[in-house]
C-alpha cells in the first residue's frame, strides 16, 4: 500500500495544552498524555484538554496508573453513560466493566482482528476505556487505525459512491451461534461469551459518518460486523467490502502501543479501528474494558 497519489498524512492538532502534555506516537493517531492522574477525580479544565486531545488524536494513552474499578468507570462516565455488552460477560459487580483476558494456556484472543467496537448497535460506542491489570513481558500490544485518514485518502470517485451507500452490521459473525468465532470464542475459559440468535440481528449505518464533534468525515466499515450493503447481495458486496477493509487498516494510517501494567487507552470508536496483537503465547494477559455509549452515526 502507499499514499503517493493521494498525498501525505498529517495530524491534526487544533492549539496548545496548558493542562496536559500531549506527545503524538506516530503521524497518522494517537498521542501518549502526561500529568495526569486518573486515580484522583479529574478537574473540569484537564477534562475539557482530555477531551480536546481525544479528538485531536482519536486515542490517547496514559501511563502508571492505579485504578479502582470504580474509579475506572467514574471517569470514563464524565464522557458518557456506559454500556453493558450483550454477548460477553462482566467483572464481579460490575456490569460495565468487561475483563479482557488471556492466560497462559489459551490460543484464542479477544479483539484479535480489525474491528470497530459494537457497530452491531443503533447507537454504536463513542470510545473504549482499556485499563492494563497484567502484561505480558514482551508482544500483546495494540493497533488503532485512522478511519478519517481512510476517508481521506480514497479518490473523489470512490468517496462520492461510497457517500451514496448503507451498510449492514450485525454481532452474529462474532456471536452467532453457528458462526466460526462463536467455535473459537467457547474455547477462550477466561471469558464468558454468549452465542445467541439475538446477535443475528442487524443494524444499518452510512458507509462514511461524519463525526458528530469534529465534523470529519471517517469510513465505517469493519470486518467484524459489516455484512454487506443495504439493497446487495453479500456475495455482490464482498469485493468492494474487501478492499474497503484492507484500505482502512493499511500500515499509513496506524499506530502500535506497547502496554505496561497501569497503562491506560481512551479510543475515539466513531474514527477509528483496532486490533488486539496475539503474539506473547506463554504469557499471561488482563485488562478491563469499559465502553462508553455514543450516539446514531450519520
Ligand atoms: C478490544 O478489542 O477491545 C481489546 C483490545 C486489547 O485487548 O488490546
Amino acid at each position: 500500500m502507499h499514499l503517493g497519489e493521494h498525498g501525505m498524512v498529517t495530524v491534526v492538532e487544533t492549539g496548545q495544552y496548558t493542562h496536559i502534555g500531549v506527545s503524538p506516537i506516530s503521524g497518522a493517531l494517537g498521542a501518549e498524555i502526561s500529568g495526569v492522574d486518573l486515580s484522583q477525580t479529574v478537574d473540569d479544565a484537564t477534562l475539557g484538554e482530555i477531551r480536546r486531545a481525544l479528538l485531536d488524536h482519536c486515542v490517547i494513552f496514559f501511563r502508571g496508573q492505579t485504578l479502582t474499578p470504580d474509579r475506572h468507570k467514574d471517569f470514563s462516565r464524565r464522557f458518557g453513560t456506559l454500556n453493558v455488552h450483550p454477548f460477553v460477560g462482566h467483572v464481579a459487580g460490575h456490569p460495565e466493566i468487561i475483563p479482557i483476558v488471556k492466560e497462559k494456556d489459551e490460543k484464542v484472543n479477544f479483539g484479535g482482528g480489525w474491528h470497530t467496537d459494537m457497530s452491531f448497535l443503533a447507537e454504536p460506542p463513542l470510545g473504549s476505556v482499556l485499563y492494563a491489570l497484567e502484561t505480558p513481558a514482551y508482544g500483546g500490544d495494540t493497533l488503532f487505525a485512522s478511519q478519517y485518514l481512510a476517508y481521506d485518502l480514497l479518490s473523489p470517485g470512490m468517496k462520492q459512491m461510497l457517500g451514496g451507500l448503507t451498510a449492514i452490521h450485525t454481532a452474529g459473525m462474532q456471536y452467532g451461534v453457528e458462526s466460526e468465532a462463536s467455535k473459537n470464542n467457547a474455547k477462550r475459559k477466561s471469558m464468558e461469551t454468549k452465542a445467541t440468535e439475538e446477535a443475528e440481528t442487524t443494524v444499518e449505518h452510512p458507509v462514511v459518518r461524519t463525526h458528530p464533534e469534529t465534523g470529519r468525515k471517517a469510513l465505517y466499515v469493519n470486518e467484524a460486523f459489516t455484512l454487506k450493503f443495504k439493497g446487495m447481495s453479500k456475495r455482490e458486496s464482498r469485493p468492494l467490502l474487501q478492499f474497503l477493509f484492507e484500505h482502512a487498516t493499511q500500515d499509513a494510517f496506524t499506530c502500535r502501543f506497547r502496554w505496561e501494567t497501569g497503562s491506560l487507552a481512551f479510543w475515539d470508536n466513531r474514527c477509528t479501528q483496532h486490533y488486539a496483537l496475539n503474539d506473547y503465547h506463554g504469557q499471561r494477559r488482563e485488562m478491563h474494558r469499559v465502553t462508553v455509549d455514543g450516539d446514531r452515526p450519520f
